[in-house]
């Protein structure tokens, strides 16, 4: 059953909450232990060979029998003194060798092995085909791995002048992302499970992959971006300094092999993008602030009633603000897929042409959904975690600043010709969707009104939602307060 991203650490399952309960609580006793935990029991039982599993189990060869291990890792950051919450639990399956189970001991060394190699990869531009581009150059560490500039879309290609079509999400708190789902059943400890949230997770802004491992695959081949091959990255790790340290983590022979060499190297990203203390260490004020730590500005709790009232702002009831009854740091976003009718980015070189429009989950850049008209405009609720580092915002890039997205939800209804064309007198509203799908937009508040009404919210409550917004940045300081 959780086959699918057992690699996502807390990931969520068909019954998510549950899942995520259970693992955490066992990462409770782990570290309360201070040791190291096998999770046999409750993952044991996966079949590596569903879908997407081939990253994990092909790199190592002789992969007759599946070991699922969690180690836990000594607290040394501040990460869960913020929380109290264990993040610092990494889960990787690993494919046994010889047919027989590794060791804790095993296991824990191939984690870190893989870790230090995923994170050479991740800022190794000769993978990509140009030899200019790395996962790092579009995921910069510092932005919360977004782009340091503030382009739309980032350049790539052979010639490093080929423009992408989305705006660069963050990498950090991918873990609770659960794997894509048409038909989402929320079941928190006293939640209904008959309510269908609807189209819910997966990777990318439309879903569309389930593991690290396979999103990692898309920009390395994307002629957009690193145009690189199997055989291409194979050659330029074995070339690399690093060599060794990959011999020493796959085995001797797994050069012998491009395809083999390839899926080494996604499987050490996927390991790499699991580091909680870089991808997922909860530092933020607001962490510190639901601990009870420190307090928030007059501003920042205005700001955070504003987020969460359902009459205001309602972000929360997508941007998920509170603590899951289990007691899990929330994320910031419940994963959903939504249409929110963000205006055309004419910037972008793809919407020259006036018939293409990126329709997030029906297409084109996702294909199995293509045809189904209910998925068209819809693209995951980003997390708000850190994105007061990110300098382009929405699937298209068309913000560059957390003002200008703000003023759109506050006035998106009551005043749209102030973020659509204006064409003979006539405001195209909902520019970058085909107006058949406009059923798929979302209608709860923020965007409930009516040209001529209030704005949701007026300039010094913008201000107070963006100081709010802020409190939400990894790495606070109480001292630097
Ligand atoms: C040219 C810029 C660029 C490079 C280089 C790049 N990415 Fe990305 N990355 C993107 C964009 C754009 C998206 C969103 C893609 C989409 O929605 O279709 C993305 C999405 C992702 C996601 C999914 C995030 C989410 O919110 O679901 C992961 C994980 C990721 N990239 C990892 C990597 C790794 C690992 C590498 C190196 C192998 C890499 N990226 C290289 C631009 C880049
Ligand atoms: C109905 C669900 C929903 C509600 C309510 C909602 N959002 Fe969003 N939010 C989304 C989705 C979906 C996106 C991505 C849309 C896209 O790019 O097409 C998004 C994107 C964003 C972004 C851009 C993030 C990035 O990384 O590019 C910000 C900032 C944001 N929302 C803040 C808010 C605030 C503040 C509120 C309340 C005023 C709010 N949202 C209400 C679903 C929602």
């Amino acid at each position: 059953m959780l086959c699918r991203f057992t690699e996502w650490p807390f990931a969520r399952s068909p019954s998510p909450g549950r899942l995520s309960l259970r693992m955490r609580e066992h990462a409770v006793a782990a570290l309360a232990a201070g040791a190291v935990l096998l999770l046999l029991a409750l993952l044991g039982g996966c079949d590596a060979r569903g879908p997407g599993a081939e990253g994990a189990a092909d790199v190592a060869a002789p992969a007759s029998a599946k070991t699922v291990a969690a180690t836990a890792q000594p607290d040394t950051q501040r990460a869960g003194a913020a929380t109290d919450a264990p993040q610092i639990v990494q889960i990787v399956r690993v494919a046994a060798v010889d047919g027989g189970g590794q060791t804790r001991a095993q296991v824990y060394e191939s984690v870190r092995k893989m870790t230090a190699l995923g994170q050479q990869l991740f800022f190794d531009p000769s993978l990509s085909g140009s030899g200019k581009l790395a996962c790092a150059t579009c995921h910069t560490p510092s932005r919360a791995f977004t782009p340091a500039n503030a382009l739309s879309v980032q350049l790539g290609g052979s010639d490093m002048h080929q423009q992408g079509m989305r705006a660069v999400p963050t990498l950090k708190y991918l873990q609770s992302v659960p794997a894509f789902q048409e038909h989402y059943h929320e079941s928190d400890d006293e939640g209904d499970e008959s309510v269908d949230a609807g189209p819910t997770g997966g990777l990318t802004w439309d879903g569309r992959v389930d593991r690290g491992a396979d999103q990692a695959r898309i920009p390395i081949l994307s002629p957009l971006e690193m145009g690189s091959s199997p055989q291409k990255v194979a050659a330029a790790v074995k070339a690399a300094p690093y060599a060794n340290q990959f011999r020493g983590a796959f085995g001797e022979h797994i050069f012998d092999n491009a395809d083999a060499t390839f899926n080494a190297v996604l499987k050490a990203l996927e390991t790499f993008e699991q580091t909680p203390q870089v991808f997922y260490p909860y530092t933020s004020k607001y962490d510190a602030y639901l601990a009870g730590k420190t307090q928030l500005t007059p501003a920042e709790l205005r700001g955070l009633q504003l987020f969460n009232d359902e009459k205001k702002g309602n972000c929360a009831s997508c941007h998920v603000s509170q603590r899951a009854r289990d007691g899990a740091p929330p994320q910031f976003s419940d994963f959903g897929l939504i249409a929110v009718g963000v205006p055309r980015n004419r910037a972008l070189a793809v919407n020259r042409d006036p018939h293409f429009y990126d329709l997030g989950a029906c297409g084109p850049e996702r294909t199995d959904l293509k045809g189904r008209a209910e998925f068209c405009g819809l693209f995951r609720t980003p997390t708000l975690r850190n994105v007061a580092l990110k300098k382009s915002f929405f699937h298209n890039g068309v913000y560059h600043s957390l003002e200008q997205v703000l003023r759109f939800y506050a006035e998106r209804d009551t005043n749209p010709a102030k973020f659509y064309p204006v064409v003979n007198g006539k405001v195209q509203k909902f520019d970058d969707l085909p107006q058949r799908y406009w059923p798929n937009l979302n209608t709860e508040p923020p965007f409930d009104r009516k040209p001529g009404d209030a704005p949701v919210f007026n300039a010094a409550e913008i201000r107070d939602v963006i100081a709010f917004l802020n409190t939400l940045t990894d790495g606070w300081q109480p001292a630097a307060q």
